[in-house]
């Protein structure tokens, strides 16, 4: 459905995105995660057809998003990461606006905006005002006039931020509810937790290259294919791990930082986290190599493999993200 090949997007001579590669199949909840600057709705808004990529290739349904802007927005509906003024427009109106830059006919905008409302449970404010609306109507209206047109791929940047907490389960019941009526849906976010209780698969990228991506089960059991830039070591393969010790952490840090299989180390107060390339024979010689160099270690432990923490592995400090880690 949705085929990204080796993307990449300059702002002058900075990369916003560094040679992107995902394939997005028919009827996936795509999760679409990173911190901010990541690279998300630059990502976004060319699949979309509304910036110029730099290189590389986007084609959704077949149709080309570099080169047919103009075919392409026939085939997604785009909830951008800000909601516009309308002053003076009516839901209703704003409805029949958007149905008419697809140059539908005004009886079938009608209907089909009737559905939509009813769908994303506004039904009863076709008469108000847009303004007058809560922010997260406002969403759920913004979905509905993405879907005006039906089509292919829903992508959505950002759809749950400012939204309280009965907003933000209504949007996860609304996507969804999409979902299972077979909407191949693209949606992104910082928070990780978030997308994985709806998604069945994401994607996560820092600094404009994507770092992990696969099914949610795949990438949890280790199996999900590597993508392109990946670092020397498998991220699957590593654990987190904390450890406590008495004193400075200097020495056990810089230890930690001479051993080739230790990287993104971080350091909270005493509390120093790092992820290790290895299973418990590793750890077992790392423990051996603090307490030989007389480091007077408290604690060590495995953190749980969660995709939160696989997310703090992958993702890292420039962002404010991951702590103030280091890497090898
Ligand atoms: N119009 C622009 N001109 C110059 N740089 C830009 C522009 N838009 C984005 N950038 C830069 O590109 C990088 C990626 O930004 P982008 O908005 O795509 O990230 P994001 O993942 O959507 O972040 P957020 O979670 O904050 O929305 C950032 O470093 C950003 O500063
Ligand atoms: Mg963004």
């Amino acid at each position: 459905m949705l085929y990204i090949n080796n993307l990449w997007k300059y702002y002058g001579k900075t990369p916003a995105v560094s040679g992107l590669s995902l394939h997005i199949p028919e009827g996936d909840l795509f999760g679409f995660v990173g911190p901010n600057g990541a690279g998300k709705t630059t990502t976004m808004r060319i699949i979309c057809g509304l910036l110029r990529a730099s290189g590389g290739s986007v084609t959704v349904n077949g149709v080309d998003a570099i080169n047919n802007t103009k075919n392409i927005k026939r085939v997604i509906g785009y909830v951008p990461d800000f909601f516009g003024v309308y002053n003076n427009l009516k839901v209703k109106e704003y409805m029949e606006f958007y149905g008419s830059m697809y140059g539908m006919y005004t009886r079938d905008i009608q209907k089909i905006s009737g559905d939509l409302l009813e769908l994303v449970n506004l039904s009863d404010k076709n008469e108000e005002y847009v303004d007058s609306l809560s922010r997260g109507m406002k969403q759920r209206l913004c979905v509905a006039r993405a879907l005006i047109h039906n089509p292919k791929l829903l992508v959505l940047d950002e759809p749950n931020s400012g939204l309280d907490p009965r907003a933000r389960v209504e949007m996860k019941e609304l996507l969804k509810n999409l979902s299972s009526m077979g909407k191949t849906i693209m949606i992104s976010s910082h928070i990780l937790s978030e997308l994985s209780e709806m998604c069945n698969s994401v994607g996560i990228m820092n600094h404009g290259v994507l770092v992990a991506a696969g099914k949610i089960e795949d990438i949890m059991s280790g199996q999900a294919i590597p993508p392109q830039n990946m670092p020397q070591q498998n991220i699957f393969q590593g654990v987190r791990l904390t450890m406590n010790v008495l004193g400075s952490t200097d020495m056990p840090v810089r230890i930690l930082k001479e051993n080739p299989m230790v990287s993104h180390i971080s350091i909270m107060e005493r509390k120093i986290e790092f992820t290790l390339n290895g299973g418990d024979k590793e750890i077992a010689a790392i423990i051996a190599g603090l307490v030989n160099a007389g480091v007077p270690l408290v604690e060590i432990k495995k953190q749980e493999k969660n995709l939160e923490s696989l997310f703090m592995q992958v993702t890292d400090e420039d962002n404010g993200m991951g702590g103030d880690s280091h890497e090898n």
